[in-house]
């Protein structure tokens, strides 16, 4: 079996797919690693430190599609009327793909997978469950967000993060809060709460409470009956009421006009954004105040957020990167090639070193997406909670 790794084409991907330590996990498996020449590029892993464990390097992505068995991909695949090459075009139809494939987001590209007879995984429906967290590579990914949003707002902001008293004055500790604490948000309060911040946070979620105590940060409490049921059986927040969403809004407008930094993480799966913070809120923040929103992918936290962009509005700068983890693209593809190796090698099979797919194993289900030419993915046939 001969696995692929092709370059990111879509603009603003830095990372890759593979790393030294998945090629060495993967030959040690038998299986033949090909990578497209230079795919590591922007991520520091160069062809010749993936050659001298065992890589094959392939000049150009359509001899590497042209041989490949199984790809695994960051992104997915580029089409033509993105402005692109039509990747997909270029794989053979008994492909396997892999790669991070926001199906819950681009369900037509999801048919056109279907269509062209190629069997796809994504790797954001892996279950959340205890066997498959060596796989999550939401959490490998969003983990590195927060760490990266803390200093982003650390290096735009006018001033320190520490107290600091010096013969010249006392500075006062500046203070952040992280607006949903999930997988960023919870890094986001370990980096802040490093770097000597005064740090609070909110979620939906009742049971973040005691994760973010434990971190040394506050957490802001918004009371409703709601919140029993505000978190599905897989771990996410459910979309809130227009009367939660009321008295949450009073909460963090009170909580905005005392902080020096947002960091807003709040997400739906499948869904835009919740809006947390709107114009209103951020004209009464205090004037060199930072919000960064990790949620701008998908249409952002905070009203007056560009997605890509960054700018300011009423005296606070308003930090909107997309893609977060591409920001900090070595760790990110160094962690995220572990978490592909970890949930392929269960599919090879060790006599014949070729795939070997369990259909009926319970990760392998929540993340499959197509397969003989149909969508068999339950979370989008059923619109199915996760
Ligand atoms: P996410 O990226 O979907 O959302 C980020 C955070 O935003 C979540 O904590 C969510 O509750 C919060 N949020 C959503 N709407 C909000 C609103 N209106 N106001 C405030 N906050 C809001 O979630 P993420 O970080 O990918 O993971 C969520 C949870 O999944 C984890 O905290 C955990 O419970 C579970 N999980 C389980 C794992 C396991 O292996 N068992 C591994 C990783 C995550």
């Amino acid at each position: 079996m001969k696995i692929g790794i092709p370059k990111e084409i879509r603009a603003g991907e830095t990372r890759v797919a593979t790393s030294p330590d998945s090629v060495k996990r993967f030959v040690s498996l038998g299986v033949e690693v090909l990578v497209e020449a230079g795919a590591g590029e922007q991520a520091s892993i160069s062809d010749a430190a993936l050659q001298a464990v065992g890589a094959r390097i392939v000049p150009g992505t359509a001899a590497l599609y042209d041989e490949a068995d199984l790809v695994l991909k960051v992104q997915c695949p580029m089409t033509e009327a993105e402005g692109g090459p039509d990747e997909l075009g270029l794989m053979k139809k008994s492909t396997v793909l892999i790669g991070l494939l926001q199906p819950l987001y681009r369900r037509a590209q999801v048919e056109d997978y279907a269509k062209r007879g190629v069997t796809t995984f994504a790797m954001e429906l892996v279950p959340r469950i205890s066997r498959a967290q060596t796989m999550d590579a939401l959490s490998s990914q969003s983990n590195v967000a927060g760490y990266k949003a803390v200093l982003d707002a650390a290096g735009a902001f006018g001033r320190m993060l520490p107290m600091m008293m010096t013969a010249a004055g006392t500075i006062p500790a500046a203070r952040v809060v992280i607006l949903g604490a999930g997988v960023a948000g919870l890094q986001a309060i370990a980096t802040a709460r490093r770097l000597g911040a005064l740090v609070s946070a909110f979620d939906v979620r009742p049971a973040v409470k005691e994760q973010v105590e434990s971190l040394g940060a506050t957490f802001i409490e918004v009371k409703s009956e709601e919140l029993a049921t505000a978190e599905t059986k897989g771990g996410y927040a459910r979309e809130m009421s227009a009367d939660y969403q009321r008295r949450q809004r009073e909460v963090i407008h009170e909580t905005l006009r005392k902080q020096d930094i947002a960091i807003t993480t709040a997400q739906i799966p499948g869904k835009p954004a919740p809006r947390l913070i709107d114009a209103e809120m951020v004209r009464d923040m205090k004037l060199g105040s930072v919000i960064v929103d990790l949620a701008a992918d998908t249409g952002g936290n905070c009203e007056l957020t560009e997605p890509g962009r960054i700018v300011v509005k009423h005296g606070v700068t308003i930090i909107g990167h997309t893609n977060y983890a591409a920001r900090v693209p070595t760790d990110c593809s160094v962690l995220y090639a572990r978490n592909l190796y970890n949930f392929v090698a269960p599919m090879v099979d060790k006599a014949s070193r070729g795939l070997k797919i369990d259909f009926g194993d319970e990760v392998i289900k929540g993340a499959l997406l197509t397969r003989d030419g149909q969508v068999v993915n339950p979370a989008l046939l059923q619109s199915k909670e996760l």
